[in-house]
């Protein structure tokens, strides 16, 4: 099928983007908004996108005005009768989705294809809406949809046959790289990173470390191009508790049940980006206290000659009576700071990457020591991310259960190791995949923090997946991949 002309409804963040996705390709774009002042709103986004790529450089004013220029907007769906697909891109409501289906359905030529860009609900019961349940597909952007080269095409069980091959090559013409995948509440993306960014938020939650903190133990520690509050302003904490409340309904996994910030911030409108604060932006971190006058350090644990030297090449006196004993390696920490004459002065301490120390304050850490801790960390170019003394600290906490949710995504035979990489690479700019990630890191490396983690909070999705545990008795160190 020549998609030649598109229509695309809901001008939002993402129907904008996805709108200018397809100018950019050279389609015609029929793009739909309820009412003036939506419509309004949506050409807003595409001026200011469009503005964006022409202030640095990457288009020129004349090439911006032929894009906008191929991007008619209506506040009608009749407009819609001969374009050869519809992308909706409205709020997750399934309601409001199965009526607009029913209406396209019943306005659109025989031929239009019609698509859902929705985040995780079903896009069975939308195509079974439809007359033609054979031409509705998912067709799932990522955000900012202009950026992310990742399309997830749905196929559900009554769509017709070739139909995802269409899109998908419809979604190469647009220069992304199409992932196709089966009709399951949050389909590749949002099913391993929804969970993971939920997780985070209970961190928060429960105090065992800062916003900022858990931010940036995930960007310079892991590498990630965002941490998950960063990342949870920019979805839109409405999308993302409508995404957690759908993968929680599928799943009944409490580890899905939206995290009690989401729904305090979402109930009061602070939405993230969209509304001007989320997560950010929101009641300030308290000030750092004073800087620690603390100079006599001791290391201890798997490690720690290279650390203390490094202490010591920055001034700092290396003492077996010191006042802040820092502690790599096994934790609980408490286990170790129980031995001590001192038990107030023990850190318990994590290098994450080359740039990342965690730092975690036992329930007997006295506040000099752990301001101490994080001076000293600073003092040798680390980034301290402070935390409290539980299984994973921040980052093998957050890491490793997305890792195992992978390998169970695998196991389930619902995508490819393969297209699960490309998903968490293309789809958020992640620098590995999942099982590159795992192989990087070591299988059994992987597998002994889960056991660690699930140890501490009987929390049965933390038991290592059997596929892991089976792939580590075998010796192996990467999954098979065809
Ligand atoms: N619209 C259009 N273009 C944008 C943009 C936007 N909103 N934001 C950034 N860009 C462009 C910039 O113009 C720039 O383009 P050039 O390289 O051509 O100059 C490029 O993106 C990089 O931007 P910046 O240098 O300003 O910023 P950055 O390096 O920090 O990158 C980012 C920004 C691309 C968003 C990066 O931080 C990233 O990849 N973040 C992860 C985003 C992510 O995970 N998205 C998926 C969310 S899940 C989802 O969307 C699915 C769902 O259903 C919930």
């Amino acid at each position: 099928m020549a998609f030649d002309m598109v229509g695309v409804v809901g001008l939002g963040t993402m129907g904008a983007g996805i709108a200018e996705v397809f100018a950019r390709a050279g389609l015609r774009v029929i793009g739909v908004e309820a009412d003036a002042e939506a419509l309004a709103r949506g050409r807003g986004h595409l001026e200011r996108s469009t503005g964006r790529a022409v202030d640095k450089g990457k288009l020129t004013g004349g090439e911006r005005d032929e894009i906008l220029g191929r991007i008619m907007l209506t506040t009608s769906r009749e407009d819609l009768r001969e374009v050869d697909l519809v992308v909706e891109a409205i709020p997750e409501i399934l309601e409001y989705k199965i009526s607009l289906f029913r209406d396209l359905d019943r306005i659109c030529k025989p031929e239009t294809v019609l698509a859902t860009n929705t985040s995780s609900l079903p896009v069975t019961a939308v195509a079974a809406a439809t007359g033609r349940p054979g031409q509705v597909v998912g067709m799932h952007f990522f955000n900012p949809a202009p950026v992310m080269k990742l399309v997830e095409v749905v196929g559900t069980v009554v769509t017709a046959e070739g139909m995802v091959q269409e899109i998908s090559g419809l979604a190469r013409r647009l220069g992304k790289t199409p992932v196709a995948v089966g009709d399951r509440a949050g389909f590749v993306v949002n099913r391993l990173l929804l969970p993971y960014l939920n997780h985070a938020a209970w961190l928060l939650e429960q105090g065992v470390a800062r916003r900022d903190d858990i931010d940036a133990a995930m960007t310079l520690g892991v590498g990630l191009p965002m941490g998950p509050f960063t990342l949870l302003d920019l979805i839109g904490l409405d999308t993302a508790y409508e995404v957690m409340g759908t993968l929680f309904d599928e799943t009944r996994d409490r580890r899905h049940a939206p995290a009690p910030p989401l729904r305090e911030l979402v109930t009061a409108g602070l939405l993230g980006r969209k509304s001007g604060r989320g997560f950010h932006d929101g009641p300030a971190t308290p000030a750092e206290p004073e800087k620690s006058k603390i100079t006599t350090v001791r290391v201890l644990g798997e490690g720690g000659a290279d650390l203390a030297d490094r202490l010591a090449a920055a001034g700092f006196q290396l003492s077996d009576d010191a006042d802040v004993v820092l502690q790599l390696g096994d934790r609980p920490v408490i286990e170790h700071a129980v031995r001590l004459e001192r038990p107030e002065t023990m850190v318990g301490v994590h290098l994450v990457g080359s740039r990342v120390a965690e730092l975690a304050a036992t329930v007997l850490t006295s506040p000099e020591a752990a301001n101490a801790a994080r001076d000293l960390t600073k003092a040798i170019g680390l980034t301290p991310v402070e935390c409290r003394d539980r299984a994973g600290f921040v980052v093998d906490a957050l890491l490793y259960p997305y890792l195992n949710d992978a390998v169970r995504m695998y196991a389930a035979g619902y995508a490819s190791a393969d297209d699960i990489d490309a998903a968490m690479r293309l789809g958020c700019g992640y620098p590995a995949g999942p099982f590159e990630m795992l192989e990087t890191i070591g299988p059994a490396r992987v597998r002994d923090g889960l056991r660690a983690l699930y140890a501490e909070y009987r929390e049965p999705a933390y038991a290592p997946a059997p596929l892991l545990d089976q792939l580590v008795t075998a010796g192996l160190r990467a999954f098979p991949r065809p």
